[in-house]
């Protein structure tokens, strides 16, 4: 039975990669951070089906405490590392620039030391962005195209990237980048601006907010479901040798055009709701994103099976749903109505 490490469990991308992986047989063991409050929302239920059966192992760590990290993969003498942990959110590095850049800057430092180190090949996924290309051209990015960050986060990432071929050139070691386009899902976080409408839709639906507050409607993301992409993920660490590859889906559409999808999946008009103000705007914009996924395609047979369309209707149905439950909450008194939280990104 193989056994994977993933930083960054909890997450959205954690979620899916860890029921892919044991779907896969393998046994997973993920780090998870101390916090004040449960974060263990997304993946409680695999928890509760796979802990007792030790398929699912989960360890206090952090990407900024090397010598957990560094122990963990020496005891548990894993297969395949998935380093998706992150401060992921582009926005709050503007505010967080040195919390953000360390831990994307140190965290793949310790691993890859560890990675290096170890007497096993031990294979390493990198979860790199498309956030890194900066999105100044309308071009289709690639493999080959140029890295010109926009923002710490981004700054950050395009270190770990730079990291992770330099240990794959200069010590031999299974190192690879996923250049992954945004993917989202129900379990999204709810201050990215998909998953903030969807929930947006899905409490106006059913009485309980009235208005969406955006930002930037004009910037163009490629986006895809994030299931699809942590196939991709696999199949990279599966490929007979590393390299870097982009993950997309070829498509991009605007902030607006996914609003207008997603009021019409409840048959409103997205324009009677949606207002804009500047708070959400971000000091530097990464304007258009659209990815080239032809390489993954051609050297690992991986596609995206999941239309831009049906990733709207998916998250928008499963926020009905969520806004539902919270409505008879609030019918009964049991929580308040809904505001617009002041942490909102
Ligand atoms: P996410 O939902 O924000 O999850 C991030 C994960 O990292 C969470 O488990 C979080 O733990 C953990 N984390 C944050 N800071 C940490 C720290 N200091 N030490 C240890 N763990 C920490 O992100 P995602 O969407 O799943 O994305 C996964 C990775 O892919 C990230 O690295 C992201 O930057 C990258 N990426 C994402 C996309 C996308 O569109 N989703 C595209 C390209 C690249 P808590 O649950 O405790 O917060
Ligand atoms: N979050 C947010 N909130 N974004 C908004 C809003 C809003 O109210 N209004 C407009 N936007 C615009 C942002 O300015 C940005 O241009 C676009 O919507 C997408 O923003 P996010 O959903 O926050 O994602 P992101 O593209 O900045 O970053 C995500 O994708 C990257 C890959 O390209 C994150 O998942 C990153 O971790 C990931 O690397």
């Amino acid at each position: 039975m193989k056994k994977a490490f993933i930083t960054g469990i909890t997450g959205q991308d954690g979620y899916y990669l860890t029921k892919l992986l044991i779907e896969k047989d393998y046994e997973v063991h993920g780090t998870i951070r101390r916090s004040s409050t449960f974060n263990t929302s997304r993946i409680d239920g695999l928890i509760s089906q796979y802990s007792s059966d030790k398929l699912l192992n989960l360890y206090y760590s952090d990407l900024l405490d090397s010598s957990s990290l560094s122990s963990l993969i020496q005891k548990i003498q894993p297969d395949e590392v998935y380093n998706l942990a992150a401060q992921s959110h582009v926005a709050v590095s503007f505010k967080n620039p040195y919390y953000s850049t360390s831990t994307s800057t140190a965290g793949v430092i310790s691993l890859l030391e560890v990675v290096k180190n170890i007497e096993k090949d031990v294979k390493f996924y990198q979860a790199s962005s498309s956030e890194m290309y900066g999105g100044v051209s309308t071009d289709s990015l690639n493999e080959e195209s140029l890295l010109e960050p926009k923002s710490p986060y981004a700054a950050g990432k395009v270190f770990a990237y730079n990291m992770t071929k330099i240990y794959r050139e200069s010590y031999k070691k299974f190192c690879v980048n996923g250049i992954l386009f945004n993917h989202e899902s129900p379990l999204r976080g709810e201050t990215f601006v998909t998953r903030k409408i969807s929930r947006a839709v899905g409490r106006i639906h059913n009485n309980i907010q009235s208005k969406l507050t955006l930002g930037n409607l004009e910037a163009f993301r490629d986006w895809g479901f994030a299931g699809d992409y942590v196939e991709g993920m696999w199949l990279m660490m599966q490929h007979d040798k590393p390299d870097d590859w982009v993950l997309a889906t070829g498509e991009t559409h605007s902030v607006k055009e996914f609003c207008k999808l997603a009021f019409d999946v409840v048959g409103l008009d997205w324009e009677n709701y949606v207002l804009t103000d500047e708070k959400y705007q971000r000091p530097n914009e990464v304007n258009h994103l659209l990815g080239d996924p032809s390489k993954a395609k051609k050297e690992l047979g991986w596609e995206p099976k999941t239309s831009f369309k049906k990733l709207v209707e998916n998250m928008v149905e499963s926020d009905c749903k969520l806004a539902e439950r919270e409505k008879v909450l609030i019918d009964n008194n049991l929580l308040k109505p809904s505001w617009e939280n002041p942490t909102t990104t």
